[in-house]
């Protein structure tokens, strides 16, 4: 079948639903990737919400509903925990990493134990933004939600200017400029849901302004695009140093070093308008320094396998392209993605063609196996993207 038919794309949105509803555990969890040694078992928030926003997207409520239960009951089970870690905050205690919420958990909602690069805030906002997302769309009730909500908003709102690790698992010394969109558009949607209590909205809004004036002083690069990270360190009330090297020092993290993951703060988070000039030089810089021939590699610095290109960030570049008007440009990276996709019609997280560091492959392939496959999360955003582009199975 020819890459980039109508035929072509039409059978990829059905194969993602097929392989999201095949894996889609019981209890409602999506695991990143079934099969893959370092993922199995484990259900992300951040991976979790792009799948159910591609399956949302694609009608399947019932199975999206499911989801967002399981995230609910996963998180109003450690309100208690939240309760603890704000009132020590309040009290200028310190609280170390391993206190705070988890990244992932077991597919029955459990922590699991394996040592993970735990903490990350992404996620529980990401989150909250993808039920939003949902429950309008298709105008339902989430089981727990509202619970959940307030637990996730509360904990975001005292939080949010804590250095954590980033979408890729790195750097937690640092304060991720798409984690705090990831973060600003889950209290928003919070803000919006009417779960809120006085004080947990006040608090809401706080942070909202919060982040919003601190990219705007700290997080956008002399060239007026958005950076990797903030120009100021946070502090992590007694946080270790677990950092692995000093990053300023390198000017492919540094300074107007780019990540694709700031995508997300354009389309679908909404940090900046689409046509805010920050959001124009985000977006075009992020394709200039890391996207090559339909698809998009993580940071110049990656050495995750080698650093490819990977089919979940082709999706987001895409969606930014199909957002600001520009379908052409967006169609060419949906037949990039499904380009990727291997004989069963699976789409792995990423490609190792064109590496930006060819001899940190083999480090990798014998530490954990060859590149995970399927991902969810790239099948989840070939969903957003074809529905965008109003490509239906
Ligand atoms: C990536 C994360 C992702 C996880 C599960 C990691 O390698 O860095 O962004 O959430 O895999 O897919």
């Amino acid at each position: 079948m020819i890459v980039g038919s109508d035929l072509a794309r039409a059978r990829l949105v059905s194969r993602s639903v097929d392989v999201i509803r095949t894996h889609q555990s019981p209890s409602g969890a999506y695991p990143a990737s079934p099969a893959f040694s370092a993922y199995r078992g484990y259900a992300w928030l951040r991976d979790g919400a792009f799948i159910a926003e591609g399956m949302s997207r694609t009608g399947s409520a019932d199975e999206v509903t499911a989801f967002h239960a399981w995230c609910a009951r996963v998180i109003a089970a450690r309100a208690a925990q939240v309760d603890d870690l704000v009132r020590r905050a309040a009290h200028g205690e310190p609280v170390a990493n391993a206190e705070m919420l988890p990244t992932r958990f077991t597919l029955d909602g459990g922590e699991g134990s394996d040592e993970w690069w735990d903490h990350q805030l992404d996620g529980y906002g990401t989150w909250m933004w993808a039920l939003a997302e949902h429950t309008a769309r298709h105008g339902v009730a989430v089981p727990g939600a509202a619970r959940a909500v307030r637990v996730a908003a509360r904990y975001l709102s005292w939080f949010w200017d804590r250095p954590c690790y980033d979408w890729w698992e790195e750097h937690v010394d640092q304060r991720h400029v798409s984690t705090l969109a990831a973060i600003h558009a889950g209290l928003r949607a919070a803000l919006a849901s009417g779960h809120l209590d006085a004080t947990d909205e006040r608090a809401a809004r706080e942070a909202v302004d919060g982040i919003a004036a601190l990219v705007a002083s700290d997080g956008v690069a002399a060239g007026g695009h958005l950076r990797k990270w903030l120009a100021t360190p946070g502090s992590s009330l007694g946080a270790g140093p677990t950092a692995t090297f000093h990053a300023e020092s390198d000017p492919r993290l540094g300074g107007d070093a780019v990540d694709a993951s700031l995508l997300a703060c354009v389309h679908p988070f909404g940090l900046y308008p689409v046509d805010h000039p920050v959001a124009v030089a985000t977006v075009a810089e992020v394709e200039r320094q890391l996207a090559r021939d339909g698809g998009v590699h993580r940071f110049l610095a990656d050495t995750f396998y080698g650093g490819g290109r990977w089919v979940l960030l082709a999706g987001f570049l895409g969606l930014n392209h199909a957002a600001a008007g520009r379908r052409e440009e967006a169609l060419r990276y949906l037949d990039w993605m499904g380009g990727q996709a291997t004989g069963e019609g699976e789409l792995p997280e990423q490609v190792s063609d064109v590496l930006l560091a060819p001899g940190r492959f083999d480090e990798w392939l014998r530490r954990w196996g060859p590149v995970a496959s399927p991902l969810l999360w790239s099948h989840g955003m070939y969903l957003m993207l074809a529905d965008a582009l109003e490509v239906r199975a």
